[in-house]
């Protein structure tokens, strides 16, 4: 195979967020957050770990910078943390907090990277959750107000916005899987959920666009190519309800098109609606949640594979997920399916014409580590990564307008529920001693960001 060249000026990059590396959760005014009060209830997590630590990036940022520097990223797309910026009981903007921000985008910016800051990546205010959280209308307004301070004080320098990481896991994990904070399982709160989630987006790209004229504004949601296991009549049923409740529920609504009818039908009759059926949903809610965007963000990392299995009606989401037996899984226990990529691309700019979109997540858990000499040879993840680029380029190809890939992630960081026990990371961390080490991955990555290029061979 030849080499593939990607268009001049594609982003490459890397990602993390807030909660995951920074650590030092109790400094400089930061109040609690959801995560540190999820991560100790017992066997939420894991390894029991929490991110009081994490990747002490709190403390390294600008090592960190030169870490991305050297690899010669591009972008580098991170997380602002709500806790840090808004203090307990009222909305007076904590400026020690803010400065971490102020002076990490001056730093990436001395260093020629461009920054992604993703406002909301999970790690919602303890205070807002005691009020009802996602569920309660005013947790969008106070998410607009969020949105409004960081994008004044970073407005100047910031030109690309994501207001939300993952609604999905936000509303579905978090309120009705239960299995990320806050750790509730509850259908009709984790529907309202959503929708104020999606609401204040829709606040928020206003605000953000008003205070940093002239930037880009988007939302990161995680997809997955979806297909039934079999042409059977009830496997494509299934596999029309699992997209839409993994994937349209969220699409739809943001590219102007309403909740997805069929799905409104499936929720009411397996009663995961509320009482008073959509009832979340005011009058000029969807006109606001439609608001135009300039990209785009898809967090890709695998397929599903549906199959309709007897379940009672209220557990439809159940009707998953099979995997081909012949398939390759990475430690997360996640498939791995390149193909699944291109076609998810190809799909959107079919079916939603996004004008520009970004990979703003792709990447694999595997724990190599360092070996006696101190290198790192995560041959899986570089053949993983290497396979979703040229899955990426294909879609290029085929018209997709993709303008950037973010690897994720920099460096291994506190992967939620499973704590410290998978390593997503190009770069090593050692959590005794906090070193930061390039595995092989990074340093091919490395290689191909400086040709804009990957040979296939
Ligand atoms: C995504 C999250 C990110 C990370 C990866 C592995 O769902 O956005 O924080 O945990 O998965």
């Amino acid at each position: 195979m030849p080499e593939l060249s990607f268009p001049p000026r594609f982003l490459w990059g890397s990602a993390t967020s807030s909660y995951q590396i920074e650590g030092a959760t109790r400094e400089d005014g930061r109040v609690e957050s959801i995560w540190d009060r999820f991560c100790r209830v017992p066997g939420a997590v894991e390894d029991g770990s929490t991110g009081d630590v994490a990747c002490d990036h709190y403390h390294r940022w600008r090592e960190d910078v030169a870490l991305m520097k050297d690899l010669g990223l591009h972008a580098y797309r991170f997380s602002v943390a709500w806790p840090r910026i808004l203090s307990e009981g009222g909305w007076r903007v904590n400026h020690a907090g803010l400065d971490l921000y102020s002076r990490l985008v001056d730093e990436l910016l001395r260093n020629d990277i461009e920054p992604f800051v993703t406002l909301y990546h999970w790690d919602l205010p303890q205070v807002l959750q005691d009020q009802g959280g996602w569920v309660s209308r005013a947790t969008g307004e106070a998410c607009a107000e969020y949105a409004d301070v960081v994008s004044h004080h970073l407005g100047d320098r910031v030109k690309n916005w994501i207001t939300h990481n993952e609604p999905w896991c936000t509303s579905i994990l978090g309120y009705q899987i239960g299995r990320h904070a806050p750790g509730l399982r509850d259908w009709p709160a984790a529907l309202a959920s959503a929708h104020h989630v999606l609401l204040s987006h829709g606040w928020a790209v206003p605000v953000i666009r008003t205070n940093s004229p002239g930037s880009e504004v988007g939302i990161a949601l995680n997809l997955k190519h979806v297909e039934p296991a079999s042409p059977s009549g009830a496997d494509s049923e299934a596999c029309r309800h699992f997209d839409g409740y993994f994937n349209r529920w969220f699409l739809d609504p943001l590219h102007g098109r309403d909740y997805p009818a069929d799905m409104v039908a499936d929720y009411a009759v397996a009663g995961h609606l509320p009482s008073g059926g959509m009832s979340f949903v005011r009058p000029g809610d969807l006109e606001t949640i439609a608001v135009a965007t300039d990209f785009l963000g898809v967090n890709y990392y695998d397929r599903a594979v549906v199959r309709s299995q007897d379940v009672p009606e209220d557990q439809n989401e159940a009707r998953t997920v099979v995997v081909a037996p012949e398939s390759e899984w990475t430690n997360m226990g996640w498939e791995v399916y390149p193909d699944g990529l291109c076609q998810l691309l190809e799909r959107l700019h079919r079916e939603y014409r996004p004008p520009k979109l970004y990979i703003t997540e792709n990447g694999a858990s595997y724990d190599d580590g360092p070996d006696g000499d101190g290198i790192i040879d995560d041959e899986r993840r570089q053949r993983y990564l290497r396979d979703h680029f040229v899955a990426a380029h294909r879609a290029i190809s085929a018209g997709v307008p993709l303008s950037g890939f973010f690897v994720w992630s920099l460096m291994d960081n506190f992967e939620w529920d499973r704590g410290y026990t998978q390593r997503f990371g190009i770069v090593w961390v050692d959590y005794d001693t906090q070193k930061r080490i390039p595995k092989r991955s990074a340093r091919w990555y490395q290689s191909v960001v400086a040709r804009g290029s990957i040979s296939t061979d």
